[in-house]
């Protein structure tokens, strides 16, 4: 009977280790394997813990905990990738350093600019950028931290680079990295070099025939000796430099409105042979007096160019104008027209003076001659080519030159063949 009664006490004892294991330990165990997974990144299937209500509750705080962690996580990833895509679009190069002078952060641009891709986190900014004109205003920053704009050049050379560097700053004041960013300003400083050309130029170009009005004024003031010879003389000089500054209004004029932004063109259906023969007109009487002859060619059936006339006549003016000055006594001019897939081509060819190839490629520049002193004996103003190019590229057109020294040259107009404008 006693063996009986031990027995069942036994089994009690047993059941109540077992029941209290399961409401005390277990929860821990599972508790324990549940943290382990999620540390190695894994999702669990359940949350459930076994045991007392408080353990249960523990279970399903961890649940809302890593919901909420892996929410942050994907936002903290799409805002990275927002950033990265933000980066990558800047066409300005940006780095960011940290005090120690160690990249943090640098995007595509500032990659591309550096020859070097990747760049990894934490390299040294010296192993990338040796100019000390970069370095130099980084240091500054992290020194006394203020922004400083600098200009310098970069690695190939050729890009002209506006360098912000801009310091980022701890609690302490101090500067705890800068944030700088390379611009490109390369066409900025070329446009404005060309207008300060461009003004010197005018001013020059000026400034002969007004000191030449302003002698021979004087001279007519003073002079009360002087014969009727004399005074011919000085009004035939006055009238020469009177006319030539009126040309170069007149193509300032011109080469204005045809960069300005209102610039438009009036279009119509051209017949180039009638054109060219209109044009080509008034012209016998120049051509006559260096004996040059002229020929059209506008093939039959030509089609209608759709241009704006009257600045077609411009383009036909400046160029017969060139093929005049610059050919020999008894040449040949000839003015060619041809179609070319979608394309017109208008030539002038004369087989003049001819134009050296280091001269070649700039005679579409503004003011530039290859003889300035012939040129302006002879009345030129050094902008014809450069309206001539205007003109063809607000047509969407292009200007080509071909020439050999001492034979002659030939200038191509390029327009498109009726293209939607
Ligand atoms: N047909 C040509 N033959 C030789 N040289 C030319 C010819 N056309 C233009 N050039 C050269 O190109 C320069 C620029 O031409 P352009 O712009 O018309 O100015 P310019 O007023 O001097 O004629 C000229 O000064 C000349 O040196
Ligand atoms: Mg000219």
């Amino acid at each position: 009977m006693h063996w009986w009664i031990a027995a069942i006490a036994l089994l009690l004892v047993v059941a109540a280790v077992f029941f209290l294991q399961r409401l005390y330990r277990r929860p821990w165990q599972e508790l324990e394997s549940l943290l382990t997974r999620i540390g190695r990144g894994e999702q669990p299937r359940t949350f459930l813990l076994t045991g007392t209500a408080p353990a249960r509750r523990v279970g399903l705080a961890l649940e809302q905990l890593l919901v909420r962690q892996r929410e942050l996580d994907r936002q903290v990833t799409k805002d990275a990738a927002e950033v990265r895509t933000v980066f990558g679009a800047l066409t300005d190069g940006l780095l960011v350093v940290d005090s120690a002078r160690h990249i943090s952060i640098c995007n595509p641009a500032f990659e591309k600019l550096y020859g070097q891709s990747p760049i990894a986190t934490g390299t040294p900014l010296l192993d990338i950028v040796r100019d000390s004109d970069v370095l130099e205003p980084i240091r500054a920053a992290l020194d006394e931290p203020r922004p400083r704009i600098a200009e310098v050049l970069a690695p190939d050379r050729k890009k002209q680079l506006q360098v912000t560097v801009v310091p980022i700053t701890g609690n302490d004041g101090k500067a705890a990295g800068v944030v700088a960013l390379f611009h490109d300003i390369s066409r900025l400083k070329q446009a404005d070099e060309i207008r300060r050309d461009f003004v010197a130029n005018v001013s020059h170009e000026l400034r002969t025939p007004l000191s030449i009005f302003h002698g021979n004024l004087e001279t007519l003031l003073e002079g009360g000796d002087l014969d009727e010879n004399e005074t011919r003389h000085i009004y035939e000089v006055l009238k020469r430099h009177s006319d030539r500054l009126n040309l170069l209004v007149n193509d300032l004029l011109s080469l204005a409105g045809l960069e300005s932004k209102e610039a438009n063109l009036q279009l119509s259906e051209i017949n180039l042979r009638n054109f060219l023969a209109d044009v080509t007109r008034d012209w016998a009487k120049r051509l006559a007096g260096k004996n040059l002859s002229l020929e059209l060619q506008v093939p039959d059936n030509f089609p209608a160019v759709l241009a704006d006339e009257r600045r077609l006549e411009e383009v036909v003016h400046n160029l017969l104008d060139n093929a005049v000055q610059y050919s020999h006594q008894n040449g040949r001019i000839l003015i060619h027209a041809g179609a070319l897939d979608q394309e017109i081509v208008l030539s002038v060819s004369d087989e003049g003076v001819g134009i050296a190839p280091t001269d070649l490629p700039r005679i579409f520049e503004r003011f530039y001659r290859v003889d300035r002193a012939r040129s302006r004996e002879l009345g030129g103003t050094g902008l014809g080519l450069s309206i001539v190019k205007h003109i063809a590229q607000l047509h969407r057109g292009r200007v080509e030159a071909e020439s050999i020294l001492g034979q002659g040259t030939t200038i191509r107009v390029i327009l498109p063949n009726a293209a939607p404008l």
